[in-house]
This record gives C-alpha cells, structure tokens and sequence, in this order.
C-alpha cells in the first residue's frame, strides 16, 4: 500500500515536473521537416541590432522558439532587453524558465518577489548578473534619466512564456467590478488603469 501511494506520487512528481521544464527529447535536435538541414538551421541573426544606445521606447527582441526554430528541444534561449533613460520592464514572469540577466551598458534596478512577499532587489552595473527565479514575479527599471541601458537574458528554455502583471490583469476583460474589489479601490480607478494601458 505504502509503495503504490510512493509510486502514484513519483508519477503525479513526474507529470508535474513536466509542465514546468522543457521535455527532453529523443533526437538530436529537431527540424521542422524530414529534408536535410545545414548549419543554416542552427544560426540565427535576429540579435545583431541588440545594441542601441538610444532606444525609443523599452524593447524585447526575442530569439525563442518562435523567431529560432532550432532552439525546439534544446531548453535554451535568449532576449535582449532595451531601455531608453528612466524606462520600466513591468513585473511580470516567465513561468517555464528562470531569467539570467547580464547589464552590457548602463545601470539597472532589478528586483523580484518571492512566494511569501518579500522582495530582493538591487542596482546592478555593467558586467553584473542577477537571476531571476523560474515563475517568480520581478522587474527592471532604469532609474538614469540620463543613460540608456541594455541587458541581455538567458533562459532555461525555448519558450519561457510571459505573463505581464499589468496586462494580464487589466487588459483581459476579467471584470472591473472584481479588479475594484481585488484592489480594494473603484471602478473608476480600475477603468483609468485600463485605458492607461491600451496606449
Ligand atoms: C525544411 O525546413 C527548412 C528550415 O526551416 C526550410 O528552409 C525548408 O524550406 C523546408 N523544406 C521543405 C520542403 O519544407
Ligand atoms: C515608441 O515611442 C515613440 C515616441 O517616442 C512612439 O511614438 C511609438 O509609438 C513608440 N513605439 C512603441 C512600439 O511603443
Ligand atoms: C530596493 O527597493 C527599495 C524600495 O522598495 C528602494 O528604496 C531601494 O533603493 C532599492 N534598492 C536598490 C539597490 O535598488
Ligand atoms: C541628467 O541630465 C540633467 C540635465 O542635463 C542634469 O541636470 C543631471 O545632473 C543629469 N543626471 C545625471 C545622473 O547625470
């Protein structure tokens, strides 16, 4: 009896595991096709505009899954993170992949929060590294009104996923009468952030 409940929780362990990382695969890597592919497949050039030192407007370019099929598999991938002076990333997560983080110009706040609230953030440099935990809400802010930064993110998988605190919680229809509650302000209050956030 006790071995079966052991072996139900090792499988219940082993199917949750799964939902949270990439699966490894049984190939050496995977192609979106049976032709034969070349060392064309595995390069991906979408990056070489990475550094801008004078951003717009806060920018992500990604090389996931989606724009690098090759990373299909492979449990890795990257984004580079733009940030005019005195620009935010808003908190959010990625819940497939922890986020390690390199500043290549400028200064960064980071921080993230953990599952009992407390919060670690700090002003990283260039050359410094900060990880963020997988799932965990965290943020950057570029605090110099003076200075862009950019950084660079690795992830521990080909499609970390993103959940923007801001946009998934007031751009998606969920009601303003239960965003009013939830924040224990008004519908008027809750309709501001939303149009706020449309633009
Ligand atoms: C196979 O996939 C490669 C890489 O995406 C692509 O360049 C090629 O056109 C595909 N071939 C066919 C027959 O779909
Ligand atoms: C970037 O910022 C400019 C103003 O500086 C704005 O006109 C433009 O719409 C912004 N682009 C995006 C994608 O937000
Ligand atoms: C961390 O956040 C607090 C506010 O929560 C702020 O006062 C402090 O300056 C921040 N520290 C760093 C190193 O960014
Ligand atoms: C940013 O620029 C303003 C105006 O040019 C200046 O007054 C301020 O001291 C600068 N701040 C920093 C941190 O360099």
């Amino acid at each position: 009896m006790a071995l079966t409940l052991l072996g139900l929780l090792a499988v219940v362990l082993a199917i949750s595991r799964t939902t949270v990382a990439d699966p490894d695969i049984l190939t050496d890597f995977i192609t979106p096709n049976t032709s034969s592919v070349g060392a064309y497949f595995f390069t991906y050039s979408g990056l070489s505009a990475f550094y801008n030192p004078n951003p717009k407007n806060f920018t992500v370019i990604k090389a996931s899954m989606a724009e690098f099929p090759a990373l299909n598999g492979q449990s890795v991938s990257y984004a580079v993170l733009q940030f005019p002076p005195a620009s935010v990333n808003p908190p959010h997560t990625h819940p497939r992949s922890a986020e390690l983080l390199l500043v290549m110009l400028g200064t960064l706040e980071v921080g993230f929060v953990d599952t009992k609230n407390a919060i670690f953030n700090k002003t990283l440099q260039v050359g410094d590294m900060f990880v963020f935990p997988k799932g965990l809400v965290h943020f950057q802010y570029n605090r110099n009104h003076n200075q862009s930064a950019i950084a660079i993110s690795a992830f521990g998988s080909a499609n970390a996923g993103l959940f923007s605190v801001p946009k998934s919680v007031f751009t998606t229809g969920i009601d303003d009468n239960v965003l009013a509650m939830s924040f224990k302000t008004d519908v008027a209050t809750v309709q501001k952030i939303e149009i706020g956030l449309k633009n």
